[in-house]
């Protein structure tokens, strides 16, 4: 019985658990390792770590202050709803949304930011 037990619910736990572990939203494909970024994914990495880590996850799907970021390019829409693109999401450090205040970073600095979230 216990055997049984195990063996049939095992499954239906994970099919329960997985949606909610990724936050309601699909799965994506995992994140670029840190190791293969280029110079610029590079450079995106760390700015992300100096205006956003702070209130985002990056490369888990824990939500902090704000939606996680993993793997926002990989899904058609931002959480809002928005489409899930370059100039929505310069729009958003731009000028911030609902709750995120804006981030006052240069152009070069958000080019750099959306290659690195490109990788997740
Ligand atoms: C002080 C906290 C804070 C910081 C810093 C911050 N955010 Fe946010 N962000 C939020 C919150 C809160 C939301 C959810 C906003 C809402 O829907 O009300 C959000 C939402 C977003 C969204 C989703 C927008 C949408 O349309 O669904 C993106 C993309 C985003 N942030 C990117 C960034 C990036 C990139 C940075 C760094 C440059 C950053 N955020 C810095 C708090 C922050």
């Amino acid at each position: 019985m216990n055997l049984l037990r195990r063996n049939l619910l095992r499954p239906c736990g994970l099919i329960v658990l997985c949606p909610l572990l990724a936050g309601c939203r699909p799965a994506t494909p995992p994140p670029t390792p840190l190791s293969q970024l280029n110079a610029q994914q590079r450079q995106g990495y760390r700015d992300f770590h100096v205006y956003c880590s702070q209130c985002h996850d990056d490369r888990d799907a824990d939500s902090l202050h704000g939606p996680p970021l993993l793997g926002v390019f990989k899904q058609p829409y931002l959480p809002s709803g928005a489409p899930a693109n370059d100039e929505r999401v310069a729009a958003t450090i731009r000028d911030g949304h609902g709750l995120m205040p804006p981030i006052d970073i240069d152009s070069q600095q958000t080019q750099d930011l959306l290659a690195y979230l490109h990788t997740l």
